[in-house]
């Protein structure tokens, strides 16, 4: 089965073709990411410009991707786009060519949730069986969900204020470091120490699992106003810091929800991350750390299928059409794109994506 998969939701443009063999195993065959720089001078996303620039884009991405796949010719047996949540412009874009793809061709759509993308991306390139805890961080979530299969997902803590990825964007915002922030901060804590300034601890003494990241953001802000004027040394120390105390709170919430993760007999626990922030080296390490302190095994995506990515998306829409059989077309085209799109609504009774009809998204 040969599947385009489609991704709209930010500010990534990108198509990609994926082959899943009847073992179950799955082969990239072309993941093309068109990266908007549009939004530079502005210090974050702007949603029209980044509709607009999907517009523009979104026809070029998908063929550059056929074509590196050698699929111009035909032979697409499905399509998959990103139908929630996000930006609901973008969203809309990637739906509408797809849906056209789709319709052109007699062959069925599968709408997919972004974040269920995310959360099956570690089984693009390894074997990853269920269950497993995930720790979903992206520029927009901060999750921790228990993964039992493709559609079943429960969550057990979210972030309370910011998700982790807004908070390395608004920490490089405040340095004037550029955006996206994650690599950027990544990149200036490098030369840093992350000793320097002694930044809180999120929720330390608060049971469950939620995540907080204002308060550090707030503590950034102080230590660079009482420094101002700062030096590149400055920069880097907060980085640093910064960089520090956000791996140390992800690994003390991960760490919660390994101790009460039920794993089944004979089975070893597996903790997996995703999203854009688990390109970051350190929290992998900190991550890592935690993992081989309890035995488990971590799998994390190769960065370039931890950020946005269609590769995740085909193969989202892949899982689903393997094991519900192929939505019916006149179905699926009457989706509406959603903004908000919970990874565990209605977790059981849920088929083809879940999407809601109608025009309210
Ligand atoms: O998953 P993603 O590409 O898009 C969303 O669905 O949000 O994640 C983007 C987020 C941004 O906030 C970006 O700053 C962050 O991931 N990010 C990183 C790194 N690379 C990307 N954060 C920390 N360290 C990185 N190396
Ligand atoms: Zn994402």
């Amino acid at each position: 089965m040969t599947i385009l998969g489609i991704e709209t939701s930010c500010d990534e443009t990108a198509a990609a073709v994926l082959r899943r063999h009847g073992d179950g195993t799955t082969e990239i065959l072309s993941n093309i990411i068109h990266t908007q720089d549009d939004h530079a001078a502005f210090g974050g996303v702007v949603p029209e410009i980044a509709a607009r620039a999907h517009v523009e884009k979104a026809d070029q991405v998908v063929t550059r991707a056929l074509e590196e796949a050698g699929m111009t010719d035909g032979g697409i047996d499905a399509v998959a786009a990103t139908s929630g949540p996000g930006l609901i412009g973008g969203v809309m874009v990637g739906m509408m060519t797809a849906k056209a793809y789709a319709l052109s061709r007699a062959i069925p759509f599968i709408p997919v949730n972004h974040l269920e993308g995310h959360a099956l991306s570690a089984r693009l390139t390894e074997d990853c069986p269920f269950p497993y805890l995930l720790l979903l961080v992206s520029g927009g979530h901060t999750q921790l969900l228990r993964v039992d299969g493709v559609g079943r997902y429960a969550r057990l803590g979210t972030t309370i204020d910011d998700a982790a990825g807004e908070a390395f964007d608004k920490t490089a915002k405040l340095l004037g470091l550029g955006q996206p922030g994650g690599p950027k901060v990544q990149a200036a804590a490098e030369t840093g120490d992350a000793t320097r300034f002694d930044l809180p601890r999120p929720l330390l003494k608060r049971p469950g699992y939620d995540f907080s990241f204002s308060g550090l953001k707030t503590a950034v802000r102080l230590a660079a106003e009482e420094l101002a004027p700062l030096s590149d040394q400055d920069i880097a120390d907060i980085c640093a810091s910064f960089q520090r105390a956000a791996a140390k709170h992800l690994a003390a919430r991960t760490e919660r929800a390994m101790t009460d993760f039920e794993i089944p007999a004979g089975d070893t626990g597996r903790l997996v991350i995703a999203g854009g922030v688990a390109a970051n080296t350190e929290i992998r390490a900190a991550l890592t750390a935690l993992v081989d302190s309890k035995g488990w095994t971590l799998l994390v995506p190769p960065s370039k299928y931890c950020t946005d990515n269609a590769a995740m998306i085909a193969l989202a829409g892949a899982e689903h059409l393997v094991a519900e059989g192929a939505p019916p077309l006149a179905e699926t085209l009457a989706l509406a794109p959603r903004a908000r799109w919970p990874l565990d609504e209605n977790p059981e009774g849920r088929r083809h994506g879940g999407g809601k009809k109608g025009p309210k998204a």
